[in-house]
């Protein structure tokens, strides 16, 4: 395991146990309904990016609150299984682990996330690489912890997912990559995007509000770049492949975009984000979340 000082890629962010119930329908409310299926899966966005760049091969470093509970413990379990150092994985008695369903849905111990668990972590994300911030914790403490990599000269790259129809404007100063997916882009911007052209028109009006680089993921379609230095959009297409089950992949890409952007730091974005959508089209093919993100050993190794 890394050692936490050494981490190439810091994330602050989510922990989500999610609670999978597959019923043929949904309940009304009030009403319980029995499902056919019923499993538990590790999720929250944070903690999915973390993996996925994990996996890949970077030395990482999850800041996230969970409980002091069952769940809790397993996925610090799941973050030692992939290779990621806990030292500022939090456990809390005042809230329980992160959860989501179909039916309950409590954002629980990520929204104890404090300043002073990032005052903790402070020299681990002052020597990152890249850090990865979203909005599945409190906005506020997102914001600082891109203020502290930024500060220290270490690439920032925020998700602003879920979506803040009023977010912070210090968001895009801060963010030297800014990566959203169509709903996103159309929530901030209120411009609806529904192809590379319209992705194209939220990227340059991101780009005045202050970002450097912005991504805009359109699912089967890959992606549009735009940067300050070269302010024409430009189309990144995925590859074909046979979906089987989509989610999940945005933080496949934006775990793969960390992890390439840390440990190949001659590469242009444009190459970044090729290779990215390639790792994001693997997790398509395969279901669940975490499940679905590929592993090195298990690529082409021309990728690398
Ligand atoms: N059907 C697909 N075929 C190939 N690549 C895909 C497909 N769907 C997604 N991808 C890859 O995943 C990236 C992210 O997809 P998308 O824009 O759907 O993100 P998202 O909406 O945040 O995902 P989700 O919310 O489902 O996790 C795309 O830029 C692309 O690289
Ligand atoms: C974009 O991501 C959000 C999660 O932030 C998700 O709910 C939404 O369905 C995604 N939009 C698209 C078009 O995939």
């Amino acid at each position: 395991m890394a050692a936490a000082g050494l981490a190439e890629v810091v994330v602050v962010g989510s922990c989500m146990t999610d609670l999978v119930s597959l019923t043929t329908r949904l309940p009304k409310a009030g009403e319980t309904i029995h499902g056919h299926k019923f499993f538990i899966d590790f999720g929250g966005k944070g903690a999915n990016q973390c993996i996925q760049a994990a996996r890949l091969g970077a030395k990482t470093l999850m800041i996230c609150k969970v409980g002091k509970d069952s769940f809790g413990n397993d996925y610090i379990e799941n973050f030692k299984r992939n290779g990621i150092s806990t030292e500022f994985v939090g456990q809390t008695e005042d809230a329980a682990t992160g959860a989501a369903s179909i039916i309950v849905n409590s954002e629980g111990a990520n929204l104890l996330l404090d300043s002073e668990d990032l005052k903790r972590a402070a020299n681990a994300i002052s020597k990152a690489k890249v850090i990865i911030c979203q909005l599945e914790i409190a906005s506020s403490i997102s914001l600082e912890a891109l203020k502290m990599a930024h500060s220290n000269g270490v690439k920032t790259l925020f998700n602003p997912a879920p979506a803040l129809a009023e977010l912070d404007p210090q968001f895009y100063t801060h963010s030297d990559i800014f990566c959203c997916n169509e709903s996103e882009a159309e929530i901030l911007t209120g411009i609806p995007v529904g192809n590379p052209e319209d992705a194209g028109k939220v990227g340059l009006v991101l780009l005045e509000r202050g970002c450097k680089l912005v991504i805009v993921t359109l699912g089967p379609e890959g992606c549009v770049m735009i940067s300050v230095e070269e302010p024409i959009p430009k189309h990144i297409p995925a590859g074909k492949v046979t979906a089987v089950d989509t989610t999940g992949a945005g933080d496949s890409f934006v775990g793969a975009l960390a992890f390439f952007m840390a440990c190949y730091p001659h590469l242009s974005m444009e190459e970044v984000i090729r290779k990215s959508n390639f790792i994001a089209s693997v997790s398509v093919q395969a279901s669940g979340t975490q499940s679905s993100y590929p592993y090195r050993k298990d690529l082409p190794q021309d990728l690398f």
